[in-house]
């Protein structure tokens, strides 16, 4: 157990643990049965994630003496919905499943989204064990709570805050995620480091090449970082009221270009990097963000292998997206700016300061690198 590092996310009586390191799916069944003593479980997992480490959790489980059902879902964002919901909650009545039975989602954040919403759901909430097995998922969405299922008219629509009793983030699965999805979440990462300070940044600068091929040496600790940051950012603003919208920096302009070149054609974490990049600009030209910092934030990304740059879309058209967006108020754009690194503020930028920044953003952001 020594190089697992255990974190908890301070909730009071939600709190619960995180646990990052390697081979952590085989201690599975021993994690779930200290916080869901039962004697069933269901495991909810996709086919494809499920065909990898399906086997080696739900032998894990029952060695720890759970009888085991399996859900699986098709892969990817449309399985997301209401519909797949309905099944698992048809198929968890028919394995008898009561309120205490724990649900383990094992999966990145769409299994993780989809399975913690029907564990919250279901007889008004069953115990939950997240098992995220992407960056994306290990760093990001299986701490903090927030389920979702989509609806046609858009992401996220429908969901609750509803709280895992344990996370076990085994580093060793990583191993075989499809390179796209790595630098997905190694967007995450770096927007951890932008947001979290000095040392987290320069870990990941001084060891870039290990960290972008998912080194589980390295890996172990950028996790644990990051996770730390989001478990004290959650504790303190769990319902996303304040504090916790730092997470959002960069997902501004990233949402809009998303929403501007249709979902898919940028990973939400590249979209993500160019939103960083341009919030480098924005602040720059808002006199909040100095120079140094800026070109701290456009580097990193770039070198990372993320793009930075913007799409020929007219300034004036992703600042119009922006407005529509929930976070706009009075036609002030809400932004995630960096003071420095490691100092996030949340603020209203104008119109016209966002138009003029996005026009000269790419012009800036060539000469930064
Ligand atoms: P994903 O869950 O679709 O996983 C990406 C792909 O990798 C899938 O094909 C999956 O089957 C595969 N995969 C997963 N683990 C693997 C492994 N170890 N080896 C090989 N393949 C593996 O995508 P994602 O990027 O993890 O998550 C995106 C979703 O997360 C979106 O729906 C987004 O809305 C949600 N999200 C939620 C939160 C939150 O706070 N709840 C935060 C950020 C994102
Ligand atoms: N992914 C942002 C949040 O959890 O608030």
């Amino acid at each position: 157990m020594s190089d697992i590092t255990n974190l908890e996310v301070a909730l009071g009586s939600r709190s619960y643990h995180v646990l990052v390191g390697e081979g952590l799916l085989a201690q599975a069944g021993d994690q779930v049965r200290r916080v869901a003593p039962a004697e069933r479980v269901t495991l909810i997992s996709n086919d494809t994630v499920f065909e990898l480490y399906g086997d080696a959790v739900v032998q894990a489980l029952k060695a720890a003496g759970y009888s085991v059902d399996v859900v699986r879902v098709g892969d990817g964002e449309r399985h997301k919905s209401l519909s797949a919901a309905t099944n698992i909650y048809e198929k968890l009545t028919s394995f008898g499943a009561q309120r205490w039975d724990p649900v383990v989602v094992l999966g990145g954040g769409v299994i993780g989204d989809l399975g913690g919403f029907v564990a919250g759901t279901y007889m008004r909430g069953v115990p939950l064990i997240h098992v995220p097995t992407t960056l994306l998922a290990q760093v990001d969405s299986s701490i903090g709570g927030k389920t979702a299922v989509n609806l046609p008219a858009g992401k996220n629509l429908v969901g609750m805050f509803y709280q895992p009793r344990l996370v076990l983030s085994d580093i060793a699965v990583l191993a075989s995620l499809p390179a796209k999805y790595a630098l997905g979440g190694l967007s995450e990462v770096l927007k951890y480091g932008f947001l979290e300070g000095k040392d987290l940044l320069a870990f990941v600068e001084g060891n870039l090449a290990d960290v972008i091929a998912l080194r589980s040496s390295e890996m172990r600790q950028v996790v644990a970082w990051c996770c730390k940051t989001k478990a004290r950012v959650v504790s303190e603003d769990e319902r996303d009221e304040g504090r916790r919208a730092i997470l959002n920096f960069g997902h501004t302009v990233g949402h809009a270009l998303e929403t501007l070149q249709g979902y898919g054609t940028y990973e939400h974490g590249e979209a993500v990097s160019i939103g960083m990049a341009a919030a480098a600009v924005i602040g720059l030209k808002a006199g909040l963000t100095d120079e140094t910092t800026a070109r701290k934030v456009v580097g990193l990304l770039s070198r990372a292998g993320l793009p930075v740059r913007l799409p020929s879309v007219p300034a004036e058209v992703i600042a119009g997206s922006i407005l529509l967006d929930k976070k706009a108020r009075d036609r002030q754009m809400r932004f995630v700016l960096l003071r420095k690194i490691g100092e996030p503020v949340v603020t209203s930028v104008p119109e016209d300061v966002v138009v003029g920044s996005l026009g000269q953003a790419n012009h800036l952001i060539d000469r930064m690198l």
